[in-house]
């Protein structure tokens, strides 16, 4: 059965796109949330700052296809959740950032992710989590704004909209397959292909030899092992965390595979608390990555 659940997350033409996007959502519609009027407000209104609106966007989804932890943590991925009434270009209380649920079952589900990710980022969240008081559909012209004004404003990060697919993809692709290494291939094979980026793979840490050793990959020849604390992929396992280094050159200790790499970005895969594997990925360019990309990495090495 569709179920319902209302996200504010700036301007609602980038948002209404992103969950359009999502595997499992049937519609997404722009509106206005939790306002103080009781009528319908037109979007002028709103944008004086005095009637409480949020610009919110109602997505409606079948919970069998995406959960509603799922779609907390996608929301996450196209805000700036530290931020207060601010998101891209945009400030004022009618762009604050906020989850708004129909029904009280629904609060545990999301509230664990909240944590998860003022966690993550070691500071409170600036996100409202709470009742949905009153949802009013914005006008025409608001709805699927970015399909009729292509290139219009979006204060989303385009990479997320190329990410999320790639994402769904993997997650798609690798379905409920047991074989990790058959999961790494197929992983590393899709980011390659889509991203085409010069080398893309898989390090995996044999406990034995207290080792990185070369798992699947797409890309040139490349080392068998690295040590533990070793290079950037060795110190993305000792330091437990993704790392970003604009230029190799610049990076004390990095292995250089290849001389056509000049940035390079590596994600820990884990298992449980343990670091089993890290996710490499090499640009022929300097300063690819960048922090939409670890986020998107580390989710995609959360697929393993
Ligand atoms: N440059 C890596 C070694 C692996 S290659 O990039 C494929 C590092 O310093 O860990």
């Amino acid at each position: 059965m569709e179920k319902r659940i209302y996200f504010a997350g700036g301007c609602f033409w980038g948002v209404t796109h992103f969950f359009k996007g999502v595997d499992g959502v049937v519609k997404a519609t722009a509106g206005y949330a939790n306002g103080t009027l009781d009528r319908q407000p037109s979007y002028e209104e709103v944008y004086t700052d005095k009637t409480g609106f949020a610009e919110t966007v109602e997505v409606r989804y079948d919970p069998a296809r995406v959960s509603l932890p799922e779609l907390t943590d996608l929301f996450f991925t196209i805000i700036d959740p530290l931020s207060l009434n601010r998101q891209g270009g945009d400030c004022g209380t009618r762009y604050r950032t906020g989850v708004y649920y129909l029904s009280e079952e629904d609060e545990p589900l999301i509230r664990p992710r909240f944590e998860a990710e003022s966690a993550r980022l070691g500071a409170p969240l600036a996100v409202e989590l709470e009742p949905l008081r009153c949802f009013y559909t914005a006008e025409d012209y608001h709805q699927d704004y970015l399909d009729k004004n292509p290139g219009g404003y979006c204060h989303v990060n385009l990479l997320s909209f190329r990410y999320l697919r790639l994402y769904q993809d993997i997650k798609a692709l690798l379905g409920d397959e047991p074989d990790r290494i058959a999961r790494m291939a197929s992983a590393a094979a899709l980011v390659s292909e889509r991203m085409k980026w010069h080398w893309v793979g898989f390090y995996r840490v044999e406990p034995a030899s207290g080792m990185l050793v070369l798992g699947p990959y797409a890309g040139p020849v490349a080392c068998l092992r690295i040590g533990y604390g070793k290079g950037v992929c060795g110190t993305a396992w000792k330091e437990r965390r993704t790392v970003i280094v604009p230029d190799v050159d610049r990076f004390p200790g990095h292995i250089a595979c290849s001389s056509l790499s000049r940035s390079e970005i590596v994600a820990p895969v884990f298992e449980g608390s343990e670091v089993i594997a890290v996710l490499d990925i090499d640009s022929s360019d300097l300063d690819t990555f960048g922090p939409t990309d670890a986020l998107w990495l580390e989710k995609i090495a959360r697929l393993i």
